[in-house]
Parts: C-alpha cells; sequence; structure tokens
C-alpha cells in the first residue's frame, strides 16, 4: 500500500471522536510549534539591538512573516493524510474544532490559536465560505479564558519626573536598558523630563512630581530602533493623560541613545502606523498587549493593533468580525471609490467604513501590459519590504461574501464587466475570490483639488519626501502621478498603486539625451531608444499636475528628485550594503544632544 492508501484505511478504521481527538491534537501541536518559533525570533529582537545588527533584524522580521505559512502547509498536509477520504466530513471537523477548543482555552494566546485553527479549515474548505459550526467566525470566549490573566503595565511614581524617565529606560525586567549600557543617558532623560512636561496642558504651573508613568513593560523592536511605549499621567484634579513613547537606537560601541520622545495619540498612531513593518515585540499574553494599546491609541481598530505587533493572519479574523458588525449597523452601499479609475484595479469602498477593497480587472487598459500574476508578486513584494511609513499595506482576502443589496447597481455591474473571473453572484450574495483591503485615503489629485494653499504646500512637500523615503528603502513607485498616492487622517502622504513598483537597484536612472538636429528636437516621440527599466527623472516635472503655489514648493524643496544624480546617489549607497532607516517620527521630535 502506498502513504494515501494506508492513511485512507487508517482513518477508515477510526471512529469520528478517535480521528477528530488526533486531528485536534495535530493542530494543537502545530500552533504551539509556530509560537515557540514566533517567540524564538521575536526574542532575538534584544540581541540584534544590543549588537547593532540591522541586518539580522531584518532578515528575522522576513523569517518571522513567512513562518505562518510555512507550519500551516505542514499541518495541512499532516491533517490529509490523518483523514484520507474523510478529509471533508462536517461532523468530525465541529469534533475537531471542539477538541482544539479545549486546547486553546488553556492558552494565554487562545485568540490566535482560534484564528490558526480558520487558516487550517480554509484550506480544507477553500471556497465555501464562512461557517461557525467548523470555524471561529466568532470566538469561543467573550472574555480571557484563562485565570492568568496578564497585567502588562509597569507604574513609576513617587519621584521627580526625570527620575521616573531614567527608572523607566533602565529597567531591564520591563523593556529597558541597565543604565552602562546608555550614552549620555543624564543628559537625555533631563531633555525628555522637560519635553514631557512642557507637553502636559498647563506646563509648569503644576507639581511634576505628581505625574506617573504607566509604561507597557517591553520594548517593542523594529528596524534598528526600539521603542518603550506608554503615557505619563497626572494624578490629582484633571488626570490628565499623555500617551507617549520614548526612541532609543542603538548605531555605534558608544551605547544606546534616547534619540526622540513622541507625544499623544497622533505620533503615537504614526509609529504604530499601517504604512510599516510589524514590530517584534515580547506578545505571550497578546490581548492584555493589544488591550494596552489600545488605551493609548483608541482611535485604532483592534485588528490594526494585532496586525502591528506581528499578528497579521488573526488581525484578518478581527477585520472580518469588524466589518460584519459595521454591514448590520449600517445601511449605505458600496460604490466605486472616488478618484481616477484604475486601468489594473477596480477599486470600490463603503463610504461609513474607512477601507477599500480592489481586485484586479480580467483585462488591463492600455498601455498596461502586465498580467494578474505580475500584479500580485508585486504587492507581495510590498508586503514582505519595509513599508518605510509610505506604502499602504493590502491585506489578502479570498472568497468575501457581501449581500448583494449592499451593492449600488452600477457598481455591481461594473465588476460583473470588468472582474467576471473574480466576482460572482450566489443567490443573494456577492462573492469575490479575491480582493485587497486597504485604508481608505484621500487621493492627492482629489485633496489638490479640496485644499487650501497651505495644506497644498505642506502636501506637496511631504509627496516629495514620500517618493525619497521610498527610494532609501529601496522603492521606486514606477508611477509617481498624483493619482497613485494619498493623504492620510494624519497628514501623511503615502503611496498605493503598486502595478508598476519595483526596488530603485533595478532601474536605470538616465540623463535626458540633448537633441542634436531640429527634427529630435520636435519630435514627438523620444528619438533615442529608451528600455524597460530607464527612468528619466528630469522628465517628471511634466507629468506632475499641481496647483501653481504646491507645484513651486515642491520644486524648490526636492528639487535634487528631478536629477538622475540624486537617484544613482541613493543606488550607490544600496549597493553598498548600507541600509538607510526612514524614522517613524518627525524630526522635531528629536533630542539633539551635543556629543
Ligand atoms: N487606499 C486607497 N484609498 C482611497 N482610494 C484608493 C485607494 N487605493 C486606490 N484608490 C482609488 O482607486 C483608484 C485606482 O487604484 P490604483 O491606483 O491602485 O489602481 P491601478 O489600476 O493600479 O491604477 P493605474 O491605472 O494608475 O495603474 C485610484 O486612482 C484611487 O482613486
Ligand atoms: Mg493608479
Amino acid at each position: 500500500m502506498n502513504r494515501a492508501e494506508t492513511a485512507s484505511s487508517a482513518a477508515a478504521a477510526l471512529t469520528d471522536s478517535r480521528l477528530a481527538a488526533l486531528c485536534a491534537e495535530a493542530a494543537q501541536h502545530a500552533f504551539a510549534n509556530y509560537q515557540g518559533r514566533f517567540d524564538e525570533i521575536t526574542r532575538r529582537a534584544r540581541e540584534r539591538f544590543l549588537a547593532h545588527d540591522l541586518k539580522g533584524s531584518y532578515a528575522d522580521s522576513a523569517e518571522r512573516l513567512h513562518l505562518y505559512g510555512h507550519v500551516l502547509a505542514n499541518l495541512t498536509t499532516q491533517i490529509t493524510d490523518l483523514m484520507g477520504p474523510r478529509l471533508r466530513e462536517r461532523n468530525v471537523w465541529t469534533a475537531i474544532k471542539a477538541v482544539y477548543s479545549s486546547f486553546v482555552a488553556q492558552s494565554r494566546a487562545w485568540e490566535i490559536g482560534e484564528s490558526f485553527f480558520n487558516s487550517l479549515t480554509r484550506r480544507v474548505f477553500a471556497t465555501e465560505g464562512v461557517d461557525q459550526a467548523i470555524e471561529f467566525v466568532d470566538s469561543d470566549f467573550d472574555a480571557p479564558p484563562t485565570s492568568s490573566r496578564l497585567d502588562v503595565r509597569r507604574i513609576y511614581s513617587g519621584a521627580a519626573l526625570a527620575e521616573l524617565i531614567s527608572a523607566a529606560l533602565t529597567d531591564s525586567e520591563a523593556g529597558g536598558f541597565a543604565a552602562e549600557r546608555w550614552n549620555e543617558l543624564g543628559v537625555s532623560v533631563r531633555l525628555a523630563a522637560e519635553r514631557v512636561e512642557a507637553e502636559f496642558p498647563g506646563a509648569g504651573q503644576r507639581d511634576s512630581s505628581k505625574v506617573r508613568l504607566e509604561m507597557i513593560n517591553r520594548a517593542f523592536y523594529r528596524g534598528g530602533g526600539a521603542y518603550l511605549v506608554g503615557r505619563a499621567i497626572r494624578d490629582g484634579g484633571d488626570g490628565v493623560r499623555l500617551p507617549l513613547a520614548f526612541c532609543l537606537r542603538h548605531e555605534d560601541e558608544r551605547g544606546i541613545t534616547l534619540d526622540a520622545v513622541l507625544f499623544g495619540e497622533a505620533d503615537l498612531s504614526i509609529l504604530f502606523s499601517y504604512t510599516r513593518a510589524y514590530f517584534r515585540v515580547n506578545a505571550d499574553c497578546p490581548h492584555a498587549l493589544v488591550h494596552s494599546l489600545r488605551q493609548l491609541m483608541p482611535l485604532k481598530r483592534l485588528a490594526d493593533l494585532y496586525n502591528e505587533i506581528g499578528f497579521n493572519r488573526h488581525a484578518k479574523t478581527e477585520f472580518y468580525r469588524d466589518f460584519v458588525a459595521q454591514l448590520n449597523a449600517s445601511s449605505d452601499r458600496f460604490k466605486t471609490a472616488e478618484g481616477t479609475p484604475g486601468m489594473v484595479m477596480l477599486v470600490f469602498t463603503l463610504p461609513s467604513y474607512d477601507v477599500v477593497f480592489k481586485m484586479i480587472k480580467d483585462r488591463f487598459d492600455l498601455p498596461k501590459d502586465t498580467t494578474p500574476n505580475e500584479v500580485m508578486r508585486r504587492y507581495k513584494l510590498v508586503f514582505e519590504h519595509d513599508r518605510a511609513g509610505r506604502l499602504v499595506e493590502a491585506h489578502e482576502f479570498e472568497h468575501l461574501r457581501i449581500p448583494r443589496n449592499r451593492f449600488e447597481p452600477a457598481l455591481l455591474e461594473d465588476l460583473l464587466r470588468a472582474a467576471g473571473k473574480t466576482v460572482r453572484l450566489e443567490g443573494d450574495a456577492v462573492v469575490i475570490a479575491h480582493a485587497y483591503v486597504e485604508r481608505r485615503i484621500r487621493p492627492l489629485n482629489i485633496f489638490f483639488a479640496e485644499a487650501d494653499a497651505t495644506q497644498s504646500v505642506a502636501a506637496a512637500r511631504d509627496y516629495g519626501q514620500a517618493i525619497k523615503d521610498l527610494a532609501v528603502s529601496n522603492i521606486f513607485p514606477g508611477d509617481v502621478l498624483t493619482k497613485n498616492f494619498g493623504v492620510t487622517r494624519r497628514g501623511r502622504v503615502v503611496f498605493y498603486d503598486y502595478d508598476e513598483l519595483c526596488f530603485l537597484t533595478d532601474c536605470n536612472f538616465r540623463d535626458l539625451p540633448q537633441a542634436t538636429t531640429y527634427e529630435e528636437e520636435i519630435s514627438a516621440e523620444p528619438w533615442f531608444s529608451v528600455r524597460a527599466n530607464d527612468v528619466f527623472p528630469e522628465e517628471f516635472p511634466n507629468f506632475l499636475s499641481l496647483p501653481g503655489s504646491a507645484r513651486a514648493a515642491l520644486l524648490e524643496q526636492h528639487a535634487d528628485l528631478f536629477h538622475p544624480d540624486f537617484w544613482r546617489s541613493v543606488q550607490r549607497k544600496l549597493r553598498e550594503g548600507k541600509i538607510l532607516e526612514v524614522f517613524p517620527y518627525r524630526p522635531e521630535r528629536r533630542l539633539v544632544i551635543a556629543n
């Protein structure tokens, strides 16, 4: 007998409950394996930071992104072998789910465990939509199931603010680093305390010894940075709570420096943005961690916060629950997203919900000559790459089912006509085989049409900065038109159109050849030969339609963008292996320390 035959005869001989128990055990082991390896990579973040090993830090991030898929693929094979011909027997799966649920009830990461199980069932029952009998569509638990609920906060109080900050930064039990590892700790702490005091409303008039710090007791690592996050609370009358983050860097042998202090929900949201790579942080109890973060950033969805700490698959479960709740609580209809329609993507949105759904069209408008697989490859590249605060994260969803009466008829017609390979009607439902879901932002071309001169100038400058930030992270957007950028609710300019995006080091930045004859000069077509990866930065201004003052501000502040030298010098640095990191905060948040 071959392997499949052995499996099928073994499965046939087992009772339902015995088979279910074996499968649930296999799933539990796989989940434990995933968790163990996830934690191991995460724990390395501290060592990488102490060794100022930036390359290692990026390598760990990449490794962790792929872990889930690898573990799940092995588990799927194992379950397929165990169940043989009974693979799709729903009553067995209902029993597997029940046994597995009692396993994950013991775990501090039960919700991650539930999503892990959902990933498994969705692999087995690929196209059949969600089903509470065999999936954790809703969690089995309304509140944490274990008695061992963890408090992830640590309080520092009863001293002057500078001493509290010093205590938090050096508390190695709670994510900090012992005093001897620091460079100029005393100076940094004094500066930081001054900044915190100045940020409190009515600063200076009150007694700063009434302030306490409530910090999350672990560090958040990303790239070359470590971040200690929490809030300062002024006791007594007003009880003002000020969210804050201490941004640590460790670039050389001189030791760790406090590079910046961030304040308020806006700063923290930019740090925890959907346009950046995930943090590595000890998440032995994700629920507690996420809920503490939410106290600091109440506008963020649970899905976003799970995502930011590396649980992007569970974030999808949370997103889906939130989305269904929104559908039930609203009555508006999906319609085409505002802005210039895509030649490659069909984009629609529910006005009352701030995300867009992007589907790949069956056929692309001219002059696009790419393929659906190629488009997906570029979106995947963005998922795996450092997004540098400028690339919107696109979550992939499969087999989404949305009530048909929630679509505007014109949109539904468009979907069926232009993306008939991906969309189908099934009774009262519209079923979408594949879509990217991402945050809705204001397309930059629309923003410029609506904004006043001051807002336009600020956006134009940040648009140039966005292109530069992408450049140092080795990304060339491909298409720099304003219709492909948008403005976030925090006023940042970010990019969302990935079908032409590529690595900067793969581009050939060329000087524009000078015409030597009259015919060359008046020619409408290029008279010199151009290859696919050639880019002529001197031509960019011809494509930019911006209001006058905004255009002038862009050309003035970012003049270098329009010359190939800038691009070639970034390429050189990238090729020399220099990783140029983009900080997740505004320059004025940095503490300048004279060495
Ligand atoms: N995240 C978003 N938030 C708001 N609107 C968006 C978002 N993503 C896309 N859009 C809207 O949908 C349109 C098409 O999206 P996108 O640019 O990604 O598609 P495309 O087919 O790749 O475009 P192109 O034809 O420029 O290559 C955009 O011009 C914009 O108006
Ligand atoms: Mg576009």
